[in-house]
């Protein structure tokens, strides 16, 4: 899976799409680092083991380099920075039943404009993934040469106890 790169100093506008997030009565904020086994729990049922150690990686850092997305006091949405390594975006992902109202994309824009103001020119999206999305939504192109990139020689999962 390849990387991608945004030019963060050129991201889109965003205002429009965080009213249309908070029209919709979802929250898009940091978690606070009391909520870590929440988030990570949504992160284990959702989505995979390895993106859990990088969430914990997010919860080690202040501020903490991850934004959820909730409604109702619940996780829709995660969106995690400098995890991979430094300048990178991700894991992110969306509960399948939100998906395609607009909070992936809101969370992308949440975590790339914080890695703005941490000082990044550019952020590296790892090992994507749908490359359509990032490419509309902020621009990212592929990295030549890039895949497999940093993900080399991962150790498997060990088998399920079931
Ligand atoms: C990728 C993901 C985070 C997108 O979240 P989402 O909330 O469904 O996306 P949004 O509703 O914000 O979509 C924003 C735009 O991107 C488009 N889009 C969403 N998913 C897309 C995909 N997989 N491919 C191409 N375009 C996509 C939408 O149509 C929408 O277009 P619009 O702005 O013209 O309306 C979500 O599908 C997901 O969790 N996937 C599984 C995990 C994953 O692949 N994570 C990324 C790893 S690199």
């Amino acid at each position: 899976m390849i990387d991608m790169l945004v030019r963060l100093y050129a991201l889109p506008e965003s205002q429009e799409l965080y009213d249309r997030v908070q029209d919709a009565g979802v929250i898009l904020r940091r978690p606070g680092a009391y909520e870590k086994h929440l988030v990570e729990a949504f992160v284990r049922q959702n989505f995979s083991p390895k993106w859990v150690s990088e969430v914990q990686v997010a919860f080690s850092r202040q501020p903490i380099s991850c934004f959820i997305a909730t409604k109702d006091k619940e996780v829709l949405g995660f969106a995690c920075y400098e995890t991979t390594g430094r300048g990178y975006f991700g894991p992110t992902g969306v509960g399948e039943a939100a998906r395609g109202l607009g909070l992936g994309k809101a969370l992308l824009f949440k975590a790339l404009e914080a890695q703005r103001e941490a000082g990044y020119a550019y952020a590296f999206i790892g090992g994507v993934g749908p490359k359509e999305f990032y490419a509309k939504a902020v621009g990212a192109v592929e990295i030549a040469g890039s895949d497999p990139g940093v993900y080399v020689d991962i150790l498997p999962e060990p088998p399920s106890e079931s």
